[in-house]
């Protein structure tokens, strides 16, 4: 008995010198340690023996047993060690690979020309004021002496909330609140949406609109030229244009502003309906009475306004055909600005 224990241990050991895979270590496991194993073998002869015997051999095949058992655990815990090592570095990221890239959203076009507007103006010491989208009558209309019998004063033309407000149709109400605010001199734009009864190819029932105002002593329609033309030439180029006599409740004289048509050059198109000018903004002197809605002495002091759609800015600049595209969030159209 003593015999084999030392047997086994040197097949053993001379086995497990020739294993080098974990299913090598399995199978000695099983050979050796299995229900039918060499040592379980030896376990069970220990029954033919004496009780003294018994407890010898006993212990000497536990020895075994564990030696057995120890040296085949080391073995396969380094066999898994390095097995995890190659893992870790066949996963490590390969930095050599080209990259997914994802795609980034752009500024929308109405928001461009509204910074570009903005910058222009903002160059010439305007500051950019903001008004409420849901005003009161007051400041959409009355204060900008727009006379209750004014078509744009009927429910067919606005949208009317049941609590007596109006949506803005125009960013003329900023005008009002700004000098409510402050006094003169100064110099401000507001950029900001307006709401219509309106919708058809042109005509959109939100839209984007840019105001203007500037107020101060001895302000006159030279300023007022003078501006406008030095923001048509930054905004389209240097082309001819044209200041026409047009007709705003809040101002007086009022004007409407062409420019030669970008399209046809002047020869005439479609886009300018035959006519070689396009319209891009109403404008005029403050109306004295605008100033008395608001306490400013117009005896001391002059200013001039004007107004722009944003939308048909964009469409003039980029050539864009229906200005429903600007609102139809169409990513095909949208990616190309
Ligand atoms: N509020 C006008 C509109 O919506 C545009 C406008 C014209 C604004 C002349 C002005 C102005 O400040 O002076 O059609």
């Amino acid at each position: 008995m003593n015999h084999s224990v030392d047997d086994v241990l040197k097949e053993f050991s001379s086995e497990k010198s020739n294993a080098s895979s974990v299913s090598d270590f399995d199978s000695l496991k099983t050979k050796y340690l299995g229900k039918k194993g060499i040592v379980t073998g030896l376990l069970k002869q220990l029954g033919s023996l004496s009780p003294d015997e018994k407890k010898v051999f006993g212990a000497k095949i536990n020895e075994l047993k564990n030696t057995i058992t120890a040296e085949i655990d080391a073995e396969l815990g380094r066999l898994a060690q390095i097995e995890q090592e190659k893992q870790f570095k066949s996963d490590r990221p390969d930095h050599t690979l080209p990259g997914i890239s994802s795609s980034v959203g752009t500024t929308h076009p109405v928001l461009r020309i509204v910074r570009e507007i903005s910058e222009i103006f903002v160059s010439m010491g305007f500051f950019v004021a903001d008004g409420p989208e849901v005003e009161q009558e007051y400041y959409n209309f009355e204060a900008l002496n727009v006379p209750l019998h004014h078509p744009a004063r009927d429910m067919q033309d606005s949208f009317y909330l049941e609590s007596g407000h109006v949506l803005r149709t125009q960013t003329s109400p900023v005008q009002i609140r700004t000098m409510e605010k402050i006094s003169p001199p100064f110099k401000m734009i507001a950029p900001g949406k307006v709401f219509r009864r309106d919708s058809d190819i042109t005509h959109s029932p939100v839209f984007h609109q840019i105001e203007g105002l500037v107020v101060g002593e001895n302000v006159s329609m030279c300023d007022l030229k003078g501006t406008l033309i030095y923001f048509a030439e930054r905004m389209f180029g240097k082309r001819p244009y044209r200041f026409r006599p047009s007709y705003f409740p809040f101002t007086e004289p009022s004007a409407e502003m062409d420019i030669q048509c970008i399209f046809c050059s002047g020869s005439g198109c479609k886009v300018c309906k035959g006519s070689g000018w396009i319209e891009i903004l109403g404008c005029g002197m403050v109306n004295p009475k605008v100033f008395e809605a608001v306490n400013y002495d117009h005896e001391k002091y002059s200013g001039f306004a004007f107004g722009m759609g944003i939308e048909r800015q964009a469409i003039l600049r980029y050539g864009i055909s229906d200005i429903r595209l600007l609102f139809g969030s169409d990513v095909r159209f949208l990616k190309q600005f």
